[in-house]
C-alpha cells in the first residue's frame, strides 16, 4: 500500500515497485489522477483523505478484505508537500500549521494503527515512512512540513520499537529536493542550495530513491528497523 501515490515521488515509488512485481494498492485524497496512476500500473486505487481517521479506518477495513487480511508493506508517502514553503515562522497561519500536522503527523500514526493488525498477519511486515532531510539540516520557511517531518522521523524510532515484537521493522526515508513538479514552486537559489551542497552534486530524480525504499520493504530490512536514512545523495549525514 503506497499513500499519496496519485503523483510525484508516491507514483514514482508505486511504479518501482509494481516492476518488482508487488501486488500494488494505491490511495490518494486525487480521486482521477489516483485511478489514472493505478491504471496505469495494474494496481488497485482507494480514495482516501488522511485528515479523516473514518476513512483511514474503512480503507484498512477494504484492504483487508481484498488481501486475506494480510499487508506486506506500507508506504506512509502521501503528505501535504507542495505550495506551503517560503513563509516565515512568525507569518505562517494556524489554519495551515494544524492542516499539515493532522495529514502528515496524525495521518501517519493512523495509517499505520489501522494496517496493523493486516501487517501482524503478514510474514514480515514493512512499514516505510517518507520523511524530508529539510527536518535533519533545518531547513528555513517551511516550518510546519519541517516540524511534520521531524515528527515522522521520531514516531519511526518509537514505532519499531513497539512493532518489533511482531518482527514488524518500520523506518524511514529522508529525501532532499527532488525534480519532481511539487517542487517546481521552490526557488531556484534552494534548488542550487542542494545541488552545490550534495556529495554527489547537481539535481536528484525522484527515481534515484526507489530502489532503496523497495529494500526496505524486504525480508532483509528487519535489521534496519528504527533507523531514518537520508537519501539524498550526501546532502546531509546522520
Ligand atoms: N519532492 C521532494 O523534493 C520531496 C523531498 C522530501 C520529501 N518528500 C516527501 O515525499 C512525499 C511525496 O511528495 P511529492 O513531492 O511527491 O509531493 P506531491 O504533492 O506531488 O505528492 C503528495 C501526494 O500526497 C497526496 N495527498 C496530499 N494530501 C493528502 C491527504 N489529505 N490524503 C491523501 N493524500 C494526500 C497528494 O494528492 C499527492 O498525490 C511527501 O511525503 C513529501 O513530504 C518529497
Amino acid at each position: 500500500m503506497v499513500t499519496g501515490a496519485a503523483r510525484g515521488l508516491g507514483a514514482v515509488i508505486a511504479q518501482a515497485l509494481s516492476e518488482h512485481g508487488a501486488r500494488l494498492y494505491l490511495a490518494d485524497i486525487a480521486h482521477d489522477e489516483g485511478r489514472a496512476t493505478a491504471d496505469r500500473i495494474g494496481a488497485q486505487f482507494f480514495p482516501l483523505d488522511l485528515g479523516d481517521a473514518a476513512q483511514i479506518n474503512a480503507l484498512a477495513r477494504d484492504l483487508g478484505g481484498q488481501t486475506g487480511g494480510k499487508l506486506d508493506g506500507l508506504v506512509n508517502n502521501g503528505a501535504i508537500a507542495t505550495g506551503i514553503g517560503g513563509i516565515g515562522f512568525e507569518a505562517v497561519d494556524i489554519d495551515t500549521w494544524d492542516k499539515v500536522q493532522r495529514v502528515n503527523v496524525r495521518g501517519t500514526w493512523l495509517m499505520t494503527r489501522a494496517c496493523a493488525p493486516l501487517l501482524r498477519a503478514s510474514d514480515g511486515g514493512r512499514v516505510v515512512n517518507v520523511a524530508s532531510d529539510t527536518a535533519l539540516w533545518g531547513a528555513p520557511n517551511l516550518l510546519p512540513y519541517v516540524a511534520s517531518k521531524g515528527a515522522v522521523m521520531a514516531m519511526t524510532h518509537s514505532l519499531a520499537r513497539e512493532l518489533g515484537p511482531d518482527r514488524i521493522a518500520v523506518t524511514a526515508v529522508a529525501p532532499g529536493i527532488l525534480t519532481t513538479p511539487s517542487t517546481d514552486y521552490v526557488p531556484a537559489e534552494r534548488h542550487r542550495h542542494y545541488a552545490e551542497g550534495r556529495a554527489i552534486t547537481g539535481p536528484q530524480d525522484p527515481g534515484e530513491i526507489t530502489d532503496v525504499i523497495a529494500f526496505l520493504l524486504t525480508q532483509g530490512a528487519l535489521t534496519l528497523t528504527g533507523q531514518v536514512l537520508p537519501v539524498n545523495n550526501g546532502f546531509v549525514f546522520k
